[in-house]
């Protein structure tokens, strides 16, 4: 099964070099897409990470922290990938097993492992009505709506820097219920609730990139996947801060591989945001589970926003399924042919950049809605201030951007005045003073410079209502 015949040939300087070595294939190699496991690409990488690389996306896998002391599972971990999902260490039992008790332990092992190693990190995943800790099964209401946006700054936050995008939000979509939202008892905190949680996140972790990840939406026709492209068309119009959706892609014969995936792929990118695959694994074996695996990878390819591919795990033994052999090494830690076909796609796959966007039901333009977001540009020295806010029935979150003068600031307060009923009780990325009335808000240690022209947010929650703010802001 082991593909160590791969020759080791250098890549020529330039990709056109690559077209070149590529026109000696015969046809009849490329019409046997297997046949392709003897790499004949002059610019051919022998790893999956090394290869994903070349072509401007990562390839990362699911990482458990108690795997991490088998030297088997580490050599392959350390070899191959260039990305880590920790694979349950970062759920909210996991992370919060006592309310405001945060516990980072394991997710931090596998943080410290792969930045150690140059490896980018996958946050999975903030907020989710599965793996919940006990304490939060049993809330409800404002107060689980508040603790859910705590619980999203307080990791976020920790995790501020070291990770590259986080699953904000995760499956809360219903399967085959025409596109509606899953129950759960955030749904039942109000609609809002996915926004609400993208914004905590922005506001705690302004670099990642905020992604919406879900299974079963893969199919370009089924009512999830449109449900879920329904919602992030309405974020990217409010204004919402999403960057990316995660397609999870857990294929098995009850959800195979669509044939109209690259479509999927490309409406999502073409709706203005990064497509991930987050969690691949395809149940079966040999020839034909490797034929699904290139599949994927050259759909992937073939649409520039599809930024990288995460396997669901290493070897079949370490998957959540694996009774099915759903990842690309045995249990023995040897590459199955998935491996070879995912590697020589890597190599020889379509194009990194085209330019074409298959066509699909929904118009896949983004209206130039306005942004609730958008700061005046700075005038003259000193700070602006904007604010958006995010309502609910009993609450709200505001979002702050602070955006310095021509002169840049050392440090600033926002000011504003909160209506009368409004009372703040939770603040992130800022010292804050007063929680109801006139209330100010003060630079962190870490954001308080701020470079002419430059902005940086920070953020509040609160009960009551605030339906409109107007803030102040003084540098110093
Ligand atoms: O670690 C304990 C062990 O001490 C205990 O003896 C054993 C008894 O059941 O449980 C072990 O924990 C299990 C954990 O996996 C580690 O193996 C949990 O019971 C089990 O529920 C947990 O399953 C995880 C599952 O999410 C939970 O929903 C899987 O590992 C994990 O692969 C899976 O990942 C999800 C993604 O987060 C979201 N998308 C679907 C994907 C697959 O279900």
């Amino acid at each position: 099964m082991s593909n160590t015949s791969v020759p080791d040939i250098r890549r020529p300087k330039t990709r056109a070099g690559a077209r070149i070595a590529l026109v000696s294939l015969t046809a009849a190699a490329l019409a046997a897409g297997a046949a392709l496991t003897v790499a004949t690409s002059a610019n051919a990488g022998t790893t999956l990470g090394a290869s994903a690389a070349e072509r401007g996306r990562y390839f990362g896998a699911a990482v458990a922290a108690n795997k991490l002391s088998d030297s088997a599972y580490t050599t392959i971990l350390n070899r191959e990938f260039n990305s880590v999902t920790p694979e349950n260490e970062m759920k909210i039992d996991a992370t919060e097993p006592q309310q405001g008790q945060f516990n980072f332990t394991n997710a931090d092992r596998i943080v410290s492992h792969a930045r150690s190693r140059g490896m980018q990190v996958r946050g999975h995943t903030l907020a989710w009505h599965s793996q919940q800790p006990g304490w939060m099964q049993n809330m409800s209401g404002a107060a689980l709506r508040t603790a859910m946006l705590n619980h999203v700054t307080q990791v976020a936050t920790h995790y501020r820097g070291q990770v590259v995008a986080w699953d904000v939000v995760n499956e809360a979509f219903a399967d085959g219920n025409g596109g509606a939202r899953r129950d759960s008892n955030l749904q039942r905190t109000g609609n809002d609730w996915i926004e609400a949680a993208f914004r905590a996140a922005r506001a705690a972790d302004p670099a990642a990139k905020l992604c919406y990840n879900d299974y079963n939406t893969d199919n370009w026709t089924w009512d999830k996947t449109q449900a879920v492209y329904r919602m992030v068309q309405d974020f990217k119009q409010r204004g919402v801060p999403i960057d990316c959706v995660g397609l999870q892609s857990h294929f098995n014969s009850g959800s195979p591989y669509p044939s109209n995936y690259r479509t999927t792929l490309s409406s999502f990118a073409a709706l203005g945001v990064d497509v991930q695959i987050t969690e691949l694994d395809i149940e079966g074996s040999g020839t034909t589970q490797a034929n699904t695996y290139r599949n994927v990878v050259n759909d992937c390819l073939a649409v520039a926003r599809c930024t990288g591919i995460t396997v669901w795990g290493i070897r079949d033994t370490d998957s959540w399924r694996a009774s099915g052999t759903p990842l690309l090494f045995d249990g023995s830690g040897n590459k199955k042919p998935a491996y070879d076909a995912v590697l020589s796609a890597l190599n020889n796959g379509a194009g990194p950049n085209p330019t074409t966007t298959p066509p699909g039901p929904n118009p896949t333009t983004t209206p130039p809605g306005p942004n609730p977001t958008t700061t005046p540009p700075p005038a003259g020295a000193g700070c602006t201030a904007s604010v958006s806010l995010n309502s609910w029935s009993a609450g709200f979150v505001a979002t702050v951007r602070v955006t310095a003068g021509s002169s840049g600031t050392s440090g600033w307060t926002v000011s504003l005045t909160l209506p009368s009923g409004a009372t703040v009780t939770n603040s992130w990325n800022t010292s804050a003073s007063g929680t109801s009335g006139a209330v100010r808000f003060s630079n962190a240690t870490h954001n308080g410079r701020i470079a002419a022209g430059q902005s940086t947010e920070f953020g509040f929650q609160g009960t009551g209502s605030a339906s409109s703010l107007t803030p102040t802001c003084t540098a110093s």
